[in-house]
């Protein structure tokens, strides 16, 4: 029976039907209210169902839904999406009281390493790590085959090892984590003095040969550089997938990448650095995995 799969993120929530084969048969998608109010996302949620399985002969039961942000042990409550302003927010018993179907919650990066994993660049690895490279940094292990949640089963929260001590503020209240240098809001931070309000003009500004978008993208390189060095140190991963808005930059960015991880890693044989392929729908694919 097909699944619903949601990609909840801070611009929008986007959803789709996947059926038992893995294949998107229906998509929509509305914005997420720019107030926050809870009513209002879940009334969001209610709408995109309905559209979903209007025509269907049979409502769908379960419900998979990826959350920018971690969740607890019991996967029923968002412990913290900073993007969605949810905190402690009972999200599965909330959807199912609104839905009337199962629902079942999933990190957005796991869910893209689960889609990529099922279905994309990281198709037959037993060790890797992916990263996604957005509004947030996010990330998640394939460890021994299969999606690693965490010792305590609270997820992992990769784009907040701390890289830089007491550096750049970051969105969850500490200094100096990874999201705050590598996620792609970097680069719109940097770029604003220049005139450039997005990860894609200051990066289309270096392709077309700017030396002050250039200098930019090269320190975003350099810090993602040393980020991925560091996973590799302690993990060495069979590959790393690289996934959202930045990386349809594609070989622009991917090389220089690339080079800068391998002149920082312990290890001599290169990792294998590729760009994700699941594409836009990982985050409903990989929800929509999860639903039982
Ligand atoms: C959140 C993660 C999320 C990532 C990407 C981070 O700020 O803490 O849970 O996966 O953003 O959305």
């Amino acid at each position: 029976m097909a699944k619903i799969g949601f990609d909840i993120g801070g611009t929008n929530i986007a959803a789709g039907l996947v059926s038992d084969e893995g294949v998107l048969l229906k998509k929509g998608s509305l914005p997420f209210p720019q107030d926050k109010d809870f009513e209002k996302v879940l009334s969001t949620c209610e709408q995109l169902v309905a559209a979903l399985e209007e025509g269907e002969t049979e409502p769908v039961k379960s419900v998979g839904v990826a959350v920018p942000g971690s969740i607890d042990a019991t996967a029923s409550i968002v412990l913290n999406a900073f993007n969605l302003g949810f905190s402690n927010t009972p999200l599965k018993e909330a959807l199912e009281e609104r839905l009337h179907k199962a629902v079942f919650l999933i990190n957005d990066a796991d869910a893209a390493v689960l889609a990529e994993h099922r279905v994309g660049s990281l198709r037959g690895c037993s060790n890797a790590f992916m990263i996604t490279l957005g509004t947030g940094l996010g990330g998640g292990f394939i460890f021994n085959g299969t999606l690693f949640r965490g010792g305590r089963g609270n997820g992992t929260e990769p784009g907040h090892a701390i890289l830089v001590n007491g550096g750049r503020h970051c969105t969850c209240g500490n200094d100096g984590c990874a999201e705050a240098y590598c996620a792609a809001t970097r680069l719109v931070q940097d770029g604003k003095a220049y005139g450039w309000s997005s990860a894609k003009m200051v990066i289309d500004a270096a392709k077309a040969g700017d030396p002050f978008a250039n200098a930019i993208v090269n320190a975003y390189v350099d810090d993602i550089g040393s980020y991925l060095a560091s996973v590799i140190n302690l993990l060495d991963p069979e590959r790393i997938a690289i996934g959202g808005g930045v990386s349809a930059a594609g070989e622009f960015i991917m090389k220089p990448i690339r080079e800068n991880v391998q002149k920082k890693t312990f290890f001599d044989q290169p990792t294998d650095i590729v760009v994700a392929t699941a594409g836009n729908d990982a985050g409903i694919f990989g929800a929509a995995f999860i639903a039982e």
